[in-house]
């Protein structure tokens, strides 16, 4: 299996672009879902066990899907070609929603690839619905209080999430 790394915790690189995922490059999205679901922000409800043992199939169905005209993944590329960070969206019944949303921790932070990420993807939902939702976990303070700086505002009450014990804020930020 050929597969473009994705980035290990390190140095920060000179510079990166933001592009859109393509079905070709479903190695590399495989190894990004992998990625997220093993941060230790625990941001995904399940480990990375519960997808690494889904077959090749499966990954060059996810990553046909994402490049399909209702959906994106966007992807931070760094300088050597190694993905620095990932956000999907996706076009729902209620319109655009951001999801897949995982960045390198040595990439984190204001005026980086978080920004630049969610910028393309606003971009992208912008002729696509009137504002861009989420779910977080309310236990996963980094992402609420990123979701937070970056324009998201809760949605009503908390929800109870999938995985037991735990619960959403639902989020939304206009785009127009
Ligand atoms: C979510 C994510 C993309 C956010 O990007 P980021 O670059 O880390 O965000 P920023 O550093 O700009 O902002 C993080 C904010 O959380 C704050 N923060 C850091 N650690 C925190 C913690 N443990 N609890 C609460 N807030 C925390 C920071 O101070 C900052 O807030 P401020 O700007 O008001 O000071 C990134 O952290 C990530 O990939 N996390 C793992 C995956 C994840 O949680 N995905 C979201 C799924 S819904």
């Amino acid at each position: 299996m050929s597969e473009t790394p994705v980035a290990e915790p390190g140095p920060e690189g000179p510079g990166f672009v933001v592009r859109a995922a393509t079905a070709a490059e479903w190695a590399t999205v495989r190894g990004a879902r992998l990625a997220m679901l093993a941060d230790p922000s625990a941001a995904f409800g399940h480990g990375p066990d519960a997808e690494a043992g889904l077959p090749e199939q499966h990954w060059r169905d996810v990553a046909a899907a994402w490049a399909e005209a209702d959906q994106t993944l966007q992807v931070a590329e760094g300088s050597d070609g190694t993905w620095l960070g990932v956000m999907g969206c996706r076009v729902q019944g209620e319109g655009p929603e951001l999801t897949w949303v995982w960045v390198v921790p040595a990439h984190r932070g204001p005026g980086g690839v978080t920004d630049a990420l969610l910028t393309a993807v606003e971009h992208w939902a912008q002729p696509r619905g009137d504002a861009l939702s989420l779910k977080v976990f309310t236990d996963v303070g980094r992402a609420v209080a990123a979701y937070r700086r970056r324009g998201f505002t809760a949605v009503g009450d908390p929800v109870p999430a999938r995985e037991p014990g735990r619960a959403d804020w639902v989020m939304r930020k206009p785009l127009r």
